[in-house]
């Protein structure tokens, strides 16, 4: 294919003359390099700048029905690959957590119920280990760890975006999330932290909006402590060839149809369900992140692969 000279659509002229696979291919190559001065917004190809401002403009519009949306598109299945999430990081009292595109906050709240049990236990075990203090020295011990049920863990919740943030810490004071967490404007390409900083880095279902995912994945890098783990869970792409065609009909046919019912954002949803097509897939994204100097590189498919976890380590 003469157009495609060196990768690179010849003044836009390639996309005119591919069909729908041959651009599907073409854009996904963008969207994985991102190299090129131009990206994929969806299945449109406009330019860097472009789509910053255009996924921006997007949570814009959808953050009051985001969460409403999620539990409507997914038949409240988001809930259970979020649980996943926090099962595999398996959080100890004291990690400090940095949750990237943390949007409205759900997975720093999983976070903090995680360690809150944590503790629980922890205190349950303590007391049994108490038989032969006097009740003052139990009572004072008991006290001292359920005033510090995080025992010193802190989730940082980053996301571009403020309105989506805005509503995230709306629930956190209705929800009573007061404390062991904060919430910080920046960008996941260049992130407002120091070197060597956390524990644990997240990303649910974040980085696909992202415009250039290596930058990401190297700041990742850059802001895990060594030792540290990266978490992503993100929308993939399914095993099963019958899931995939349900799943592809779900998507193309009915998700941009509820956003419009529910949120009146049919392109919105149009662009979601496009990016999960173009965004790698898990073995590609896996060569990624090791890339970017992760070790120990993995991931476990949740629901056929519909959507996948990747978890790597700064060794
Ligand atoms: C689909 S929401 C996910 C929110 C949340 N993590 C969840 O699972 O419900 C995607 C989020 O990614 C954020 N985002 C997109 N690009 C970003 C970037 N470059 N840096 C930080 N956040 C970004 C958006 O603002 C949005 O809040």
């Amino acid at each position: 294919m003469a157009v495609l000279a060196g990768g690179r659509c010849l003044g836009g002229l390639c996309s005119r003359l591919l069909g729908s696979p041959g651009k599907l291919w073409f854009l996904r190559r963008q969207h994985t390099d991102g190299q090129y001065k131009k990206a994929s917004f969806g299945f449109q190809s406009v330019t860097e700048a472009e789509k910053n401002e255009k996924v921006h403009e997007l949570f814009d519009r959808v953050s009051l029905k985001y969460d409403l949306m999620n539990d409507v598109m997914t038949l409240g299945i988001h809930r259970l690959w979020k649980d996943s999430l926090l099962r595999l990081m398996n959080p100890y009292p004291g990690t400090q957590l940095l949750d990237v595109a943390g949007g409205t906050g759900d997975i720093a709240f999983l976070f903090l119920d995680y360690i809150h049990s944590q503790r629980e236990v922890q205190l349950r075990r303590d007391l049994k280990s108490y038989q032969n203090l006097s009740w003052l020295e139990v009572s004072k011990s008991y006290q001292k760890t359920r005033q510090d049920l995080l025992g010193g863990s802190h989730v940082v919740i980053c996301d571009v975006n403020q309105k989506m943030m805005a509503i995230g810490e709306k629930k956190a004071q209705h929800l009573g999330y007061t404390e062991g967490l904060s919430w910080v404007v920046g960008n996941a390409e260049e992130l407002p932290f120091t070197a060597d900083k956390f524990d644990v880095y997240s990303v649910a279902f974040g980085i696909r909006n992202m415009t250039h995912i290596k930058q990401a994945l190297q700041e990742a890098y850059r802001v895990l402590k060594p030792g540290g783990r990266f978490l992503c869970l993100e929308f993939s792409h399914a095993s099963n060839p019958l899931i995939s065609r349900i799943y592809d009909l779900y998507s193309f046919q009915v998700i941009p149809v509820l956003g419009e019912v529910i949120a009146g954002e049919w392109q919105s949803y149009q662009y979601l369900v496009e990016s999960i097509r173009l965004f790698p897939t898990q073995e590609e994204f896996k060569a990624m992140i090791e890339d970017a100097g992760f070790m120990k590189v993995d991931y476990h498919n949740l629901t056929s692969g519909v959507v996948a976890i990747h978890s790597g380590f700064k060794l």
